[in-house]
């Protein structure tokens, strides 16, 4: 879910977003965003917001593909527009925007799309991962030369990415990654026999790109199962210290996501908040406090499914110290688990007389 330009969307990679009443979550339907958006052209649910700025991409095909980016402005008008022809099957879920750069991440994938059009499997189902191919790192320029530059690192799969940056003369990003993408056959997707030990851990990784010499290497920072790195809004495409993410409460096996990590990337530091072995929390979301100038100067917030109780609750912790919990606002009822979410400081329900 995210509102931009007075809209709210809900957002996903296969199509256009679906346009929600704020006041009262009631579907409008798709939106073309004033026909910016061709009948084919969908819009990813991973945008990025830099400098004002709303950044998000779409893949369009699956024999052929193409990858357009937007720039849209605060009032939602169209800045920029590009599109690329892709090699290469790619699966695209997240992205990364520097002051100069958009990053994609294309991972080693084939796919054998005629099951999918078929109509007999999904398409994640006809993907095949290609342990012996690189991943290659995508450079777009933001601006004026649009041609696609293509590095290539070790093989390996994620879904999200942390944040990027430029420093003299580098990029820098940070990326869940896992050994390989975690396929299931329709007969093996019994979700409640899921076992950990067979799906691949997804650990942070910060990719140094050498610009001049065409080089990418990459260095873990987190060794422990985790998810949803997010960064405070104004750090987005600048080099920042802390990074928050969802992560498993063992260090060392794989597991749910229970807990939520505080990194601090200077000191090394990680604070740990943990809601195991009952409770689940989705995606950290960085709320930063009015005016601050200190980058973890701000709440946490999130939305945690409480097994013991069968309800859901949001959790807002203080971002300087994850152990003081700031408020735990009970729902009487539960909230089906979700990923992602997001923030704005906006109210739209008038305050009830009760
Ligand atoms: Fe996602």
């Amino acid at each position: 879910m995210i509102y931009w330009g007075d809209k709210l969307w809900a957002m996903w990679e296969g199509g256009h977003p679906h346009q929600l009443v704020p006041e009262t979550l009631e579907t409008v339907g798709p939106d073309t965003l004033n026909d910016l958006l061709a009948a084919d052209q969908p819009f990813s649910a991973h945008p990025r917001i830099i400098d004002g700025r709303f950044v998000n991409f779409g893949v369009k095909g699956i024999a052929s593909q193409s990858l357009t980016i937007f720039e849209l402005d605060e009032q939602g008008n169209t800045l920029k527009q590009s599109s690329h022809p892709l090699s290469g099957f790619a699966f695209l879920h997240d992205m990364l925007v520097t002051e100069n750069y958009y990053i994609f991440v294309q991972h080693p994938f084939q796919v054998k799309g005629l099951p999918f059009l078929l109509g007999f499997k999904t398409i994640e189902q006809c993907f095949d991962f290609n342990p012996e191919q690189p991943t290659k790192i995508i450079l777009i320029s933001r601006h004026g030369n649009h041609d696609l530059e293509i590095l290539e690192t070790d093989s390996f799969f994620g879904f999200h990415h942390g944040n990027a940056w430029e420093k003299d003369g580098k990029l820098y990003f940070e990326s869940i990654c896992s050994d390989f993408f975690p396929q299931k056959q329709q007969e093996e997707l019994d979700f409640e026999q899921s076992d950990f030990e067979s799906f691949p851990i997804g650990e942070l990784w910060e990719f140094e790109v050498n610009l001049s010499s065409k080089t990418v290497v990459r260095r873990k920072v987190v060794e422990r199962g985790c998810e949803f790195p997010s960064v405070h809004p104004r750090w987005v495409g600048k080099e920042h210290r802390y990074v928050y993410m969802s992560v498993c409460d063992s260090s060392t096996e794989n597991g749910p996501l229970q807990a939520i990590l505080k990194l601090d990337k200077e000191s090394g530091e990680q604070q740990i908040w943990s809601m195991a072995p009952r409770a689940f929390p989705g995606e950290p979301i960085f709320v930063p406090h009015l005016n601050s100038t200190q980058e973890d100067d701000g709440w946490l917030i999130s939305l945690v499914f409480d097994a013991a109780t069968h309800r859901s609750y949001l959790t807002i912790l203080d971002a300087q110290d994850l152990n003081n919990v700031i408020a735990k606002l009970h729902l009487q009822h539960h909230i089906p688990h979700g990923f992602h979410g997001s923030w704005i400081p906006k109210v739209f329900l008038e305050p009830s007389e009760n």
